[in-house]
């Protein structure tokens, strides 16, 4: 496995490579989750590309910037044992100068649920998204449902700026219990572990009462808030996959999406229906 530490590096490694490339970014910490996307890239391509970089751009003043986990031997380690043939782990200079252009998210998608909670999150993660996949130019870049707003923007920012890239959105895995696979997890503790379940069991319950006929987006919120109690809940919601707001459940199109705090730490999950 070749490490690159900055873009000319990377285009180095790459010049060296032959036949399509497949890329997974990823801010580290990597876990099975992480592992399943780098599988799939290399399943789907000739050459596979992680990146590891924890982007700056993305936290807001206050957020996890500085204590967000940094795994350096164990993500080398999980990359080599996946088969990455070039792995990209540029520090903050080698991907962002001083008084830049940046990518901004759009006024509406951008700046509800998540982007409300996180104003200019999404800014952030388009613009170090830009930036990699222009470094990278991969035929395909692999990205997890369980940060669906992400992902839909990520798309639409490749279609609104004409991107020769497919975005391949892939399934969220969850502990056997439930729980949605995340960096963060590792912030909380056993008993907060335990509240975060709740965040799955709602949804479970949402993909429940969906399957037994009950579409009422009012009638799921409710059922859901009462599996989430006593939990700080940001957010539950019910959109369509264009991130508009939806009375009905419509099978094919919907991402039902719920955002909580569980002692410090904000969490997020949902499920695609
Ligand atoms: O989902 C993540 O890990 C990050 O938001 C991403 C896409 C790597 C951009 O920093």
């Amino acid at each position: 496995m070749i490490i690159a530490r900055s873009a000319q590096e990377l285009r180095e490694a790459l010049s060296t490579k032959n036949g399509s490339v497949g890329f997974v970014p990823t801010m580290g910490a990597l876990h099975i989750g992480h592992r399943t996307l780098i599988e799939r890239a290399r399943r789907e391509n000739d050459v596979v590309v992680v990146s590891i970089f924890v982007n700056p751009t993305q936290f807001l003043p206050g957020e996890d910037l500085s204590k967000y986990p940094r795994r350096e031997e164990a993500d080398f380690k999980i990359c080599e044992l996946s088969g990455v043939d070039v792995l990209f782990y540029p520090d903050v200079n080698a991907m962002y100068g001083d008084d830049e252009v940046r990518i901004v998210a759009p006024d509406v998608r951008g700046y509800i649920l998540e982007g409300a909670s996180r104003p200019g999150h999404f800014d952030g993660v388009l613009t170090v998204v830009m930036k990699l996949l222009n470094i990278v130019r991969p035929a395909r870049a692999y990205f997890g449902k369980k940060d669906a707003q992400q992902l839909v923007l990520i798309t639409q920012m490749c279609e609104n700026f004409f991107m020769d890239v497919t975005v391949i959105p892939c399934d969220t895995v969850r502990e056997n219990d439930g729980l949605a696979l995340s960096s963060r997890n590792v912030y909380l503790s056993v008993s907060e572990r335990n509240d975060a379940l709740k965040l799955s069991a709602s949804l479970k319950r949402s993909t429940k009462l969906v399957m037994q006929g009950t579409l009422d987006a009012c009638t799921i919120k409710e059922q859901m808030l009462a599996i989430l109690e006593p939990l700080d809940v940001e957010y539950v919601a019910i959109v369509n996959r264009s991130f508009e707001s939806i009375e009905q459940v419509i099978i094919g199109n919907t991402i039902i999406l719920v955002a909580a705090r569980v002692g410090t730490t904000r969490l997020i999950d949902n499920v695609w229906m």
